[in-house]
């Protein structure tokens, strides 16, 4: 099957939109398929085939069957695989941007850089795959030895969202490769598109190498629920990663206690934006911009809050104000936009609802507030002033270009008001202040601190978040632990 409708010749040809089920590309077992579309237009880009139940015990079943001569292979090989796959993501890095601009949106630029970033979690697990360390030592009674080995969990069920079309799931499928687990991967059924090339990028590499083809599978689906629950009650699967919405993640995490399995949850956050009265204000509104506006808002470590100490709220609003104005909407294809559609209509829809209820609770627009005209899921960038704290801009993940201002008086009013949510994500704090930069990180609850950054994402950190924001790392060191168990020998 190939992709066909909007999309470039060039691109259709390449993009494989069946399921990749043991090393080959199939229909649905059923023949169904689903539309996939552009943001910008509406229009369908590609029909791709849509993954049943019974393909998603196949797939599982092609990950167990694959599973015990994966672990076995030396640990330089799958690193070479990896390698490998790193420097075709690299290679192809135009065509993988264009697709994911196509199905998801976002400025080609960003397209660009999200596919460095995803390259990025390759290549650092192909160095990490050499790098699964043990350990040995005498028991503290002198009696024995203990031996530390480790060993991958078993096969992974990988499933990912769509505001990182192919970055989110290198950052899974890299280590767990690396640490020697086969996948079943289920992308977002909003861009699959991407995934289905990536997929094929590694199936076309374990089949050069006479590895086990087995290894990847790929199972699109417009009905989630439906194939992931027979999948979490099947005792081969040892191990789900998941990043989405906590209200999905705590029904995955339901499905997963049947089979007690290992799992990473990547969830949602609500993450506080601090400007603190001693920053550097001009920084502040940069990284305000960064944190705020990639992929239009619609990232889990988008600034969802920004506290200003009211000695510098005017200065920081206006600044805001205008940087957010001189965005440029529109279709990401065109290299002019900085600011692209959101993923679908109700995205928009919800978005406009969210600043509509602050506005009727008080809020006052400074800049953007509506939907531009035409075609397409577009909201203008929208800064707020004068939230009420309770406004579901405070409380609520916005996933889109708002960014609502409330105003603190004292280090600790901003840190009470940062920590008063059930996530803990990321927070930013500006501060000129090292002692306060250091109180922040240590008081804030958030997985990650952005100090005088507005950006933390990194191939080589741990990301992740607390309460109700998620368990388990990915990136750096610890992502490739949570594929691995250990074994403790006593001898
Ligand atoms: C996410 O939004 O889930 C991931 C963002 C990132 O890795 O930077």
């Amino acid at each position: 099957m190939s992709a066909a409708h909007a999309l470039p010749r060039h691109l259709a040809d390449a993009v494989p939109t069946g399921l990749l089920v043991d090393g080959e590309w199939r229909p649905a077992a059923g023949g169904a398929t689903f539309a996939v579309e552009d943001p910008a237009t509406g229009q369908v880009l590609a029909e791709v085939a849509d993954a049943g139940p019974a393909d998603g015990l196949d797939a599982l079943a092609a990950a167990h069957a694959a599973q015990p001569a994966w672990r076995t292979v030396a640990p330089r090989e799958r690193a070479e695989l990896l390698r490998a796959v790193f420097e075709t993501l690299v290679a192809r890095t135009e065509d993988l941007a264009a697709l994911i601009t196509a199905e998801g949106g976002k400025p080609i630029a960003e397209s660009r850089a999200e596919v460095a970033y995803a390259a990025e979690f390759v290549r650092w697990y192909s160095e990490q795959a050499v790098r699964i360390n043990g350990l040995t030592r005498t028991a503290p009674s002198g009696t024995n030895r203990q031996i530390v080995l480790r060993r991958p969990v078993g096969p992974a069920f990988l499933i990912t969202p769509w505001n990182f079309p192919i970055a989110m799931i290198t950052r899974k499928v890299a280590p767990a490769l690396a640490a020697g687990c086969a996948v079943v991967v289920k992308p977002s059924e909003l861009t699959p598109l991407t995934t289905g090339v990536f997929a094929e990028i590694v199936r076309a590499e374990l089949e050069r190498r006479e590895l086990p083809t087995g290894v990847v599978n790929v199972v699109p689906t417009s009905a989630a629920g439906a194939l992931t629950e027979p999948l979490l009650a099947d005792p081969r699967l040892r191990k789900l990663s998941f990043t989405g919405s906590t209200e999905v993640g705590r029904v995955l995490l339901r499905g997963a206690a049947q089979n007690v399995l290992r799992t990473s949850m990547e969830l949602g956050g609500n993450a506080p934006f601090l400007v603190f009265d001693d920053a550097d204000v001009p920084a502040a509104v940069e990284g305000a911009v960064a944190a705020k506006m990639r992929n239009s808002g619609q990232t889990c470590v988008a600034a969802n809050r920004f506290l200003v100490h009211e000695r510098v709220a005017a200065e920081f609003t206006a600044g805001l104000t205008e940087a957010f104005g001189r965005l440029v909407v529109g279709p990401g294809a065109d290299p002019a936009t900085t600011v692209g559609p959101l993923i679908e209509e109700r995205a928009a829809a919800r978005v406009a609802e969210v600043v509509q209820q602050a506005v009727d609770g008080g809020a006052r627009v400074t800049v953007g507030g509506d939907r531009p005209s035409g075609p397409g899921s577009f909201y203008r960038p929208t800064v707020l002033t004068g939230v009420d704290p309770g406004a579901r801009a405070v409380r609520e993940e916005i996933f889109g270009p708002v960014a609502p201002v409330v105003t603190f008086g004292s280090e600790d009013e901003g840190l009470d008001l940062a920590n008063s949510t059930d996530f803990g994500l990321v927070a930013y704090a500006y501060t000129r202040d090292v002692d306060r930069a250091f109180r922040v990180a240590e008081r804030v609850d958030a997985g990650m601190v952005g100090l005088n950054r507005g950006m933390v994402s990194d191939a080589s950190a741990p990301f992740g978040g607390v309460k109700q924001s998620g368990i388990g790392r990915e990136g750096g060191e610890a992502g490739i632990e949570e594929y691995l168990e250990s074994v403790y020998v006593a001898l």
